[in-house]
Parts: structure tokens; C-alpha cells; sequence
């Protein structure tokens, strides 16, 4: 069984620093992970699922407000137990059979513990927001023990992470206040970014069948 050293832990610094160093490692090992499925990917397929991505640790500042706002204390125990997004990636692709493909390499990682996972594509938030969140765990190796740490990880489309990046700035502007006609012209932007989503994989599987016909029909020559 794993000795848990986070329930040891005050609220001083040095278990700030202890706890902030799981959160960087559990980072830098799944972003290794994530870099090889996509390079044996591409030597296998000669096609990369990932785009790109990125990954970002929450400021204390955000962790701060995020406790606030569910109504809890600011201590590391809460930190652990209830902000699952302190360790952050976000994977970006080109269609969204991507992003299924990906989410289930990710899932048959021995060493990555799938705790939960949110299909924003099939159920899409009020807002319009589409995305697949995977929250995963990696066990970090410490000398008193190990820490099963966690990763959120959100993986979605090219043209969904436009539309996010875009909505997440005007929801700030607004402070979450934006006028009705706002919220509504970012849900039918949305569904654009949907359909687009749709023609573009539709145009993807044309492209291959198309090229695959080419090539059997120059073998046959
Ligand atoms: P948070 O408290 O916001 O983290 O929500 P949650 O714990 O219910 O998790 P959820 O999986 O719903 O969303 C977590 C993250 O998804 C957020 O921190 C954002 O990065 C992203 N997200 C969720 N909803 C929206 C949305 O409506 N618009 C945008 N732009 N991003 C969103
Ligand atoms: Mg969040």
C-alpha cells in the first residue's frame, strides 16, 4: 500500500514547495508520455494525432479564488483534495476522431490512472463549450512514499480551442455578466465551430480515400 505523505502535511511553506514539486513532476512525466504516443504514432501511421500542446501549472493566486468560489479554507489539503486542475494540459488536434483516438492510447497507459472523465463533445456545457477532459493520476516517487498525483488533461479540436480561448476572454471581460445577446452569439459560433469540425473530418476521410484509390491505381499500371 502507498504511504500517503500529503495527510502529514501542514500548511507551511515547505509543504507548499513539496506539493508544488509533485504537481511540476506529474506534469513533466505525463507531457514525456504524451510526446512519445504521438512519435510512435507518427512512425506508425506516418500521421500525428497531436497538433500541439501545451501545459501550465495553476498560479497560487487561481487555486486561491478557486477555493474561495466552492466555499473552502485555503489549505493545502483542500488544494489536493478539491482543485483537480492544478496540473494542466491541454492537447489540441485536427479532427475530432483525434481526440477519441488519443483519449483511448491515454487510457491504456499502465502507469496513468484514469479517474474520471467529462465528454463535453457528446454533452456540450450550457455555454457551448465543447472539449474531452481525461482527470488522470501519475505516481510520483518520493523518499517517504508515493503520491498518486493529479493531471487534468483537456483534449479537443483546432477550431474548439479557437472558440474556447476566444469565450474565455469575453467571459472575463464580463466577470461571467455578459449580456444575453453575447452568450447567445458565442453558442451559435459553437455550433459553426461544429459543423466546420464535421465537414473538415468528412473532407479528411475524402482526401484518404481518394489518395488511397490513386495509389492502388498507379501500383496497377
Ligand atoms: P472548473 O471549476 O471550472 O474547473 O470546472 P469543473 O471542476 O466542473 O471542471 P470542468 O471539467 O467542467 O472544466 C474545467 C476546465 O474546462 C476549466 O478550467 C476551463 O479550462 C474549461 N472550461 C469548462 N467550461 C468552459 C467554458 O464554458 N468555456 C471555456 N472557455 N472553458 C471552459
Ligand atoms: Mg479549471
Amino acid at each position: 500500500m502507498n504511504v500517503d505523505p500529503i495527510a502529514a502535511m501542514g500548511d507551511d511553506i515547505d509543504s507548499w514547495t513539496t506539493i508544488m514539486f509533485l504537481y511540476h513532476s506529474a506534469l513533466k512525466k505525463v507531457n514525456t508520455k504524451l510526446e512519445i504516443l504521438n512519435d510512435e504514432f507518427k512512425h506508425v501511421h506516418k500521421y500525428n494525432p497531436i497538433e500541439y500542446f501545451k501545459s501550465r501549472i495553476k498560479t497560487p493566486e487561481s487555486i486561491v479564488k478557486k477555493l474561495k468560489r466552492s466555499g473552502l479554507e485555503s489549505t493545502i489539503i483542500n488544494m489536493v483534495d478539491h482543485v483537480n486542475d492544478i496540473a494542466g494540459i491541454r492537447l489540441v488536434c485536427s479532427f475530432t476522431s483525434d481526440i477519441y483516438r488519443l483519449a483511448e492510447m491515454i487510457g491504456k497507459q499502465n502507469d496513468l490512472t484514469v479517474v474520471t472523465v467529462k465528454d463535453y463533445i457528446k454533452n456540450p456545457k450550457p455555454s457551448g463549450y465543447k472539449s474531452y477532459h481525461m482527470l488522470v493520476t501519475v505516481p510520483i516517487f518520493l523518499t517517504e512514499g508515493v503520491v498518486d498525483t493529479k493531471v487534468e488533461i483537456q483534449i479537443r479540436t483546432i477550431a474548439m480551442d479557437f472558440w474556447a480561448s476566444l469565450e474565455h476572454k469575453i467571459y472575463y471581460k464580463f466577470e461571467g455578466n455578459a449580456p444575453d445577446y453575447i452568450s447567445r452569439e458565442l453558442r451559435d459560433c459553437a455550433e459553426m465551430v461544429s459543423m466546420l469540425d464535421a465537414r473538415m473530418l468528412r473532407l479528411n476521410e475524402a482526401v484518404l480515400k481518394a489518395k488511397a484509390e490513386q495509389d492502388a491505381a498507379q501500383k496497377n499500371e
